[in-house]
């Protein structure tokens, strides 16, 4: 197993550590002493108290005490696997990145599956969207690709997250999840229909976890040594398609089998059917960002294929079950901001404020030295100053903790990435330093918001797939009881497609609705206009 390995070369634990036969063990306290009788508390007599020098009964409860480590505070429930990433494309025209510069180079991989808004109990086949987290290692340190399956999101307006994920999740009150407070918040803040209308497609409710594709979502770019770059959107195309069940069998799914996803993951793996991705790109250079229809950094859009093609970049393989959950798992700890030199999140402020989210969460899930616990341990030897702290396993010996004359460390300088030298080509700084605009741009909404749902609506789904999305949207907003959340939402919808608003409105007994006032496309902010406020410091 390669986590094996990885596991007794990086902690330098005795292998015996990490069998998995459970038949050659000796039953030991923690630490390490052979007990001989395992059902039994040392006790006075046959019914008297029990003693405190029976320290295998206080280690074995007192660790109970503490198995739980908080669940992550959205994407709680999850299933994973290894596997690999393989270059079968050289991008060397447009990056100076090892891994996809030369064709054959693999990387082992943890991806971990999820959904959103349930807990970690929580039903698989939940309409929701669904995390795709891949952690690449590299020679150069590791890349973490933390993807949903859906190329869009809910808002751009970081600011929003925390409330937007709160009305996904319980009341305060009654403990339930609510239609109303669900509403509520998407009727008010519309940049979210583009996401919606996926959602209640039967896109939300996937066949699986490793029946569907990954998107990167953001912006990312791409550098090259000289300094140039190009925007890129990633793309994983699952080889086997993106299979999803209709709203009553995920239903009845979520009563039968709660766990479908992790069972079926497991299961295909365990048969050899090994699930996989084709990595494509779609690139975008700044030129072109400038006079693109939308904001390049705007998540909640995606670019046209014909207009930005689809080029392919790489494979990736799921090739190998864990073998434990918890440590293979659980204690993974994805980031966009684990990346790799020579490709470098773009402004985009939702990417932003995720580069600083993960490792603040990790820090707190998992403890301060997170990134030494094996599954997230780097296969290349990692050397910095960062010393002590809790569970520290990887101290770095006698390295000094400050950079020292005597045994300093190496800095290697990448020319043009951020992860090296500080960027100075003027282009750079031309094209990405600007003021003003910044409270509002991203969270006004205009007439430009909708074109993109309308087409999914009207030209990208057939009369079955918009009969399920009438049929689901109707579902979930008939439990509504606030009148005036229902023709907010209705109004929403009317901004899509009246026609897709007044099918909702029959089928939930609501009068019909107006699309919302919102100003026109010709009054959205773009990229453009930020370029144009372009200072240079
Ligand atoms: C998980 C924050 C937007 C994909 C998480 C976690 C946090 C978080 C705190 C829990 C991580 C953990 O405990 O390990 C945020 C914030 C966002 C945001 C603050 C916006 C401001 C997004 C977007 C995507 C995404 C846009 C996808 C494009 C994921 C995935 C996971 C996750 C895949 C699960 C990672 C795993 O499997 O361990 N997010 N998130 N998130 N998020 Fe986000």
């Amino acid at each position: 197993s390669f986590f094996l390995h990885v596991f007794s070369r990086h902690s330098k634990m005795p292998s015996a550590q990490v069998f998995n036969t459970k038949d050659e063990a000796v039953y030991t306290t923690s630490n390490g002493a052979p007990v001989g009788e395992p059902y039994a508390a040392q006790r006075i007599g046959t019914a008297g108290p029990l003693l405190l020098q029976d320290f295998h009964h206080i280690d074995l409860l007192a660790h109970f005490d503490r198995e739980r480590i908080p669940e992550r505070v959205v994407h709680a429930k999850g299933a994973g696997a290894h596997g690999y990433f393989e270059s079968t494309h050289d991008l060397s025209d447009i990056t100076s990145c090892k891994l996809f510069t030369s064709v054959g180079k693999k990387a082992r991989a943890t991806v971990r599956f999820s959904t959103v808004g349930g807990e970690s109990g929580s039903a698989d086949t939940a309409r929701d969207p669904r995390g795709f987290a891949i952690k690449l290692r590299t020679e150069e340190g590791n890349l973490d690709w933390v993807f949903n399956n859906t190329p869009v999101f809910f808002i751009r307006d970081p600011a929003k997250f925390p409330h937007f994920i709160h009305t996904q999740k319980r009341d305060p009150q009654t403990h339930l999840k609510d239609a109303d407070m669900f509403w509520d918040y998407l009727s008010q803040n519309p940049e979210s229909a583009h996401q919606i209308l996926i959602l209640f497609s039967d896109r939300g409710t996937p066949d699986g976890y490793h029946n569907m594709h990954g998107y990167s979502g953001h912006t990312y770019k791409l550098v090259k040594d000289d300094g140039s770059w190009v925007y890129t959107q990633i793309h994983l195309i699952a080889d086997g398609g993106f299979k999803t069940f209709d709203d009553a069998t995920a239903g009845k799914l979520a009563g039968e089998n709660p766990d479908y996803g992790i069972q079926s993951l497991f299961e295909t793996i365990e048969a050899r059917k090994y699930p996989s991705w084709t990595v494509y790109i779609q690139t975008m250079t700044p030129e072109q960002a400038e006079n693109f229809r939308y904001n390049v950094l705007d998540l909640t859009k995606v670019w046209s294929h014909k207009d930005y093609p689809m080029r392919p970049v790489g494979k990736l393989v799921l090739d190998e079950n864990v073998q434990n959950y918890f440590a293979e798992i659980e204690q993974a700890a994805f980031s966009p901001s684990h990346t790799i030199p020579y490709l470098e999140p773009s402004a985009d402020p939702i990417l932003q404020s995720r580069l600083f989210s993960y490792p603040d969460t990790h820090r707190h899930r998992l403890g301060v030295n997170y990134s030494q616990i094996p599954v997230n341990a780097p296969i290349v030897p990692v050397a910095n100053f960062q010393r002590d702290g809790l569970m520290a396993i990887n101290n770095q010996g006698s390295r000094p903790g400050y950079q020292s004359t005597i045994a300093p460390l190496t800095y290697l300088r990448y020319k043009g990435a951020m992860n090296g030298s500080p960027r100075d080509h003027e282009r750079a700084a031309k094209h990405e330093i600007w003021i003003g605009g910044a409270f509002w741009d991203l969270s006004e909404v205009t007439e430009l918001d909708f074109e993109q749902p309308r087409a999914l609506f009207q030209d990208v789904m057939n009369d079955t797939d918009r009969d399920h999305l009438v049929s689901n949207i109707a579902g979930h907003l008939g439990n509504v009881k606030s009148p005036v959340i229902k023709a907010r939402t209705l109004s929403y919808f009317a901004s899509v497609d009246q026609s897709l608003s007044d099918r909702i409105a029959k089928a939930i007994g609501a009068p019909s609705a107006k699309p919302l006032q919102v100003k026109p496309a010709s009054e959205a902010i773009s990229f453009r206009a930020h370029v144009n406020k372009t200072v240079k410091l």
